[in-house]
């Protein structure tokens, strides 16, 4: 899948000391059997109405109906809690440990998959949260916690109980907890999202390797860009164009590799970490 120039690149990252950053996006977990967003499964009834994500994942909807909300997201835990990581997932997290000190995950994905595949939470930044996770809606400084144990993934349909109902006030201050992800009507923070801690790793980003993304989202293209600008290399991984593959094109050295994450990222990480790469190509 790789061919000769690209092997050759990597082959020269990984003997140099250059800093590589990992932007992933729910292409990763779909081999995992994680639905995109955007695909048909995404669709969410209440009542007679059919919301689709983008309407369920908002601060205003949240406010209006929290616990149909909190319905919808615990049975999307429980599809990502039965899931598991792929070869794409382990590929990234054998980098970062081959890679010591040079090397940053920036993840869209809420699933949990890079850390269950031994990515570390020190050099990974889940830009739009976490699944697993919730915080005060009051944000009265509770913080980030593993979600209330008790609280179980719902099927569809499933009505929430009056004891999870009550899991779901902040012990701290009785407010209601919120899933700990980012939502379409909110922005970016660096306490909760790594705003700040994202856009200085791509400052000093020799190698962005993007991978199942659509490049919909603001901080990763702020990401890319800054990659771009600075003259890095971009390796795109995706099965279609997307508005990074152009941009990988363009950087210095940079590709658009079309293929599965799950089948090019170990391919990557074999050189990367030194354990193959004879510059034949494949
Ligand atoms: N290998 C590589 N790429 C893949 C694979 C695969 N096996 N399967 C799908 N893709 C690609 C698709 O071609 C698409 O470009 O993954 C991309 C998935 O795009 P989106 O569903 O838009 O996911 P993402 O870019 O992560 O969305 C960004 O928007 O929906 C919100 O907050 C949500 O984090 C999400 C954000």
């Amino acid at each position: 899948m790789l061919n000769a120039q690209v092997i050759q690149q990597l082959q020269e990252f990984a003997q140099s000391s250059k800093r590589i950053t990992a932007l992933t996006g729910a292409g990763i977990s779909a081999e995992s059997g994680i639905p995109t967003f955007r695909g048909p499964e995404g669709i969410w009834t209440v009542g007679a109405k059919e919301y689709r994500p983008m309407e369920m994942a908002t601060y205003r909807t949240f406010q209006e109906q929290p616990y149909e909300v909190w319905k919808w997201y615990l049975y999307r835990m429980g599809v990502c809690a039965a899931a598991e990581p792929n070869p794409g997932h382990l590929a990234v997290a054998e980098m970062e440990h081959s890679l010591p000190g040079r090397f940053t995950l920036i993840t869209q994905n809420v699933d949990n998959l890079h850390l269950r595949a031994g990515s570390s939470p020190e050099h990974t930044y889940q830009i739009h949260g976490n699944i697993f996770y919730a915080r005060c809606q009051a944000a009265c400084g509770f913080g980030i916690q593993p979600l209330p144990e008790g609280l179980k993934a719902k099927g569809k349909g499933d009505a929430l109980e009056e004891e999870e109902i009550s899991l779901l006030a902040c012990p701290r201050c009785g407010s209601t907890l919120r899933p700990h992800v980012l939502w379409f009507d909110e922005s970016y923070d660096e306490i909760h999202y790594h705003f700040q801690s994202s856009l200085e790793a791509a400052n000093q980003t020799d190698l962005l390797i993007t991978v199942g993304t659509s490049g919909a989202t603001n901080l990763p293209q702020q990401v890319a860009w800054l990659v771009y600008q600075n003259g890095g290399t971009i390796i795109d991984i995706n099965l279609e164009q997307n508005p990074f593959s152009e941009l990988a094109e363009q950087s210095p050295g940079g590709a658009f590799i079309q293929g599965a994450s799950a089948i090019v990222l170990p391919e990557m990480a074999e050189i990367l970490t030194g354990r193959g790469g004879d510059g034949e190509t494949r």
